[in-house]
């Protein structure tokens, strides 16, 4: 178990397409030590995600875990912890949601994004369990946002309106509300 460095935005490793898991893996202490360092690491910058790319591994690999007060994003409803393997998203309402999303591979930026606001996703546990969840809202967006990092997205790319990007410091003074302040 270990932290390790995140990729920042302009490596060309988080570009890539990830290659799922073979079900061969599945329960093998090389997947459950990456698992290990994925957790290690998303708590150690205070994130809410990080996908197995952001630490240069081309694996269909990703945590979710919103602990309660979350610093980065104070309004989240808290999770458990959430490991996807080879997740698949079925949209389910796509109506149009927008969120201020931020990423540890994006230091000191918030975007505004628009995603589906209600999916399915199927996936597997690292033991090869499989799983089904229905995310809606913020959690459906969290979701959204590691699955695109599987297949080289990064939520800068679907900023459609520049006037929503932000740099941190003006993100706080000018377009959070009171409940999503980040400290
Ligand atoms: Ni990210």
């Amino acid at each position: 178990m270990s932290v390790r460095r995140i990729l920042r935005m302009g490596h060309p490793d988080l570009r890539r397409t990830c290659d799922p898991v073979a079900e061969a893996d599945f329960g093998s202490p090389g997947l459950h030590a990456l698992v290990d360092d994925l957790v290690d690491t998303m708590h150690a910058s205070e994130g809410l995600g990080l996908a197995a790319a952001q630490i240069g591994v081309p694996q269909r690999v990703a945590v979710i875990e919103i602990q309660p007060g979350n610093a980065r994003y104070p309004g989240a409803v808290p999770t458990g912890r959430l490991i996807l393997v080879n997740p698949e998203v079925t949209v389910l309402d796509p109506t149009p949601q927008c969120y201020w999303e931020g990423c540890l591979s994006v230091p000191g930026l918030r975007g505004e994004v628009a995603r589906p606001c209600h999916i399915a996703v199927d996936y597997y546990g690292p033991d090869g369990t499989p799983r089904h969840l229905e995310p809606e809202g913020f959690l459906a967006t969290v979701f959204q946002h590691e699955i695109d990092h599987l297949d080289g997205t990064l939520f800068i790319d679907r900023v459609t309106d520049t006037t929503r990007l932000a740099f941190l410091d003006e993100y706080r003074e000018y377009h959070a509300t009171a409940s999503s302040k980040p400290t």
